[in-house]
């Protein structure tokens, strides 16, 4: 006998967003390619990335990635980005409470001006140099839930949580 599998293959366009430095380009190469680059350039605008990940139940994610610019002069550009993006992960640096800060500002542009049924994602990058954490994850929990985020810490030095991360994003996609 034969067992018939479902097989759904989605595409998902996803945007990154977040101070500069705080390493949303790192996390995307790591998770692409499976590499860090410690002299990692600043984005210009924005870069393109696309990766397939397979889930358990035979689904297949394709995420278009829009790795947006963090640095102020291309803040103006990030609507072109978030318009329509069905994920936003929106990124800080635990040791930079400023990184933090940024982020709840991207969070209330995303409430305002992005999809009703935006699945947003709240990430805090250089979970590696815990030593100089600045920013408590239980803080950081606490306002990602207020606003129906999901929260994870990651380092894209080291691949922790980096992966989990868009596994537990396909998870919650519509
Ligand atoms: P913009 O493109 O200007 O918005 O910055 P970005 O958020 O893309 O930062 P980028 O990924 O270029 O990383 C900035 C710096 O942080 C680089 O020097 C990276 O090597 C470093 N970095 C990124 N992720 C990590 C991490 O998880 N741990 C540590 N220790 N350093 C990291
Ligand atoms: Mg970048």
């Amino acid at each position: 006998s034969s067992t018939v599998t479902d097989s759904k293959n989605l595409r998902v366009k996803l945007v990154l967003l977040g101070d500069s430095g705080v390493g949303k380009s790192c996390i995307v190469l790591r998770f692409v390619r499976g590499q860090f680059d410690p002299s990692s350039k600043v984005t210009v605008g924005a870069s393109f990335l696309s990766q397939t990940l397979a889930l358990q139940d035979s689904t297949t994610v394709k995420f278009e990635i829009w790795d947006t610019a963090g640095q102020e002069r291309y803040a103006a550009l990030a609507p072109l980005y978030y318009r329509g993006a069905a994920v936003a992960v929106v990124v800080y640096d635990i040791t930079s409470p400023e990184s933090f800060s940024k982020a709840q500002y991207w969070v209330k542009e995303l409430q305002k001006h992005g999809s009703p049924d935006i699945v947003m994602a709240l990430v805090g990058n250089k979970a590696d140099l815990h030593e100089n954490r600045s920013v408590s994850a239980q803080d950081a929990l606490e306002y990602a839930e207020k606003n129906g985020m999901f929260f994870i810490e990651t380092s894209a030095k080291t691949a922790d949580n980096i992966n989990q991360l868009f596994e537990e994003i396909a998870k919650r996609l519509p």
